[in-house]
C-alpha cells in the first residue's frame, strides 16, 4: 500500500488516505487501495472504521484532476463507475463507518464523506462539490446522496454553485453531527468508535441495515424491515446476555459477536 493506510485499536479500525503531494486526492490506484483494505477487513473482530486523511489540511481534495483531464466519455464514465463501486462497498459494509473529515472535503472528497454513516469534522474542514467549475458532474454519489443527506434545495445549490462550506456551516446543515478543533477530531473519532464497539455487534449491524433499507420504501414497507431485524437479534448469545444482566442489576460481560 502506498497512499492507504490501516490500524486496527480495540474492535475498531482506522482507515487514512495518504497522499500528501496532492492532498490526498483520489486517483486509480487510490481507489484500488481503499478497495483492497475494505475487502480485508477482519468483520468478526471490527465493529467500527474510522475514515480520515492524513495531516491537518486535507480529508481528501477530490477526484485526481489530473488523472481525469484527459479522459474520454467513455474511460470518464468507467472512473465514475469505479469510484462509485468502491463507495458503494464502504456504505454497504455490516458495519458503522465514521468520516473523521480533517480539512478540504471537496468532489470526490465530500463524496467519500456521504458514504460513511457519521460525519464528524475539524474546525478547518471544507465541504463542497466544486465539480462544475471543472466543466464536470459529481461522479462518486454526490448529485445523490448530498440531497438525501441535507435536502434537495440546499444540496443543488452547494451542487450547481460549486461552493465550498465551512465546518459550522456543515453543521448547521446537519452534514456533520459535530465540530472539534484539528488536535480534538481523532479522539473525538476514537471515542466514537470505541462507544459503538462496545455494544452489541449483531444489534448495531441489524440497526444500520433496518435504517439504510427502511428510508428506500414506504413506512409500511420500513416497519416491517425493522421487524424483521429486530426479530433477527433474538437468541443470539449477545441479545440473551445483555437482557440476562439487566434483570440481574449486573453489568453485562463483554459482547463477543455471537
Ligand atoms: N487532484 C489532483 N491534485 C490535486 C487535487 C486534486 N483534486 N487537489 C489538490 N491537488 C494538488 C495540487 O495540484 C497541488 O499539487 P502541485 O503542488 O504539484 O501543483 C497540491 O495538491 C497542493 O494543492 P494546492 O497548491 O492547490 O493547495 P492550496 O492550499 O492552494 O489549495 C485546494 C487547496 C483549495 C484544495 C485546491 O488544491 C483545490 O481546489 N483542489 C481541487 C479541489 C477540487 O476541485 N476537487 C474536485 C475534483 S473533481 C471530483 O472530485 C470529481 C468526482 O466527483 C469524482
Amino acid at each position: 500500500m502506498d497512499f492507504v493506510k490501516y490500524e486496527t485499536k480495540e474492535h475498531y479500525a482506522i482507515l487514512t488516505i495518504d497522499r500528501p503531494k496532492a492532498l490526498n486526492a483520489l486517483n486509480s490506484q487510490v481507489l484500488e487501495e481503499i478497495d483492497t483494505v475494505i475487502d480485508a477487513i477482519d468483520l468478526m473482530d471490527i465493529r467500527c472504521l474510522i475514515i480520515t486523511g492524513a495531516g491537518n489540511k486535507s480529508f481528501v481534495a477530490g477526484a485526481d484532476i489530473a488523472e481525469m483531464a484527459n479522459l474520454t466519455q467513455r474511460t470518464g464514465e468507467q472512473f465514475g463507475r469505479k469510484g462509485s463501486a468502491v463507495f458503494r462497498k464502504i456504505a454497504r459494509l455490516p458495519i458503522p463507518v465514521i468520516a473523521a473529515v480533517n480539512g478540504y472535503a471537496l468532489g470526490g472528497g465530500c463524496e467519500l464523506s456521504l458514504c460513511c454513516d457519521i460525519r464528524i469534522a475539524s474546525e478547518n474542514a471544507r465541504f463542497g462539490q466544486p465539480e462544475v467549475t471543472l466543466g464536470i458532474t459529481p461522479g462518486f454519489g454526490g448529485t445523490q446522496r448530498l440531497a438525501r443527506i441535507i435536502g434537495t434545495g440546499k444540496a443543488k445549490e452547494m451542487l450547481y454553485t460549486g461552493r465550498t462550506i465551512d465546518a459550522h456551516e456543515a453543521h448547521r446543515l446537519l452534514l456533520v453531527n459535530n465540530v472539534y478543533s484539528s488536535d480534538e477530531l481523532m479522539p473525538a473519532a476514537e471515542k466514537l468508535a470505541a462507544t459503538i464497539a462496545a455494544n452489541a455487534p449483531i444489534a448495531v449491524q441489524n440497526t444500520k441495515c433496518a435504517v439504510n433499507e427502511g428510508k428506500q420504501v414506504d413506512i409500511d414497507s420500513a416497519l416491517t424491515i425493522e421487524a424483521h431485524y429486530f426479530g433477527n437479534c433474538f437468541e443470539t448469545q449477545d441479545q440473551m446476555e445483555g437482557m440476562k444482566a439487566f434483570l440481574e442489576h449486573r453489568q453485562h460481560e463483554d459482547f463477543t459477536n455471537n
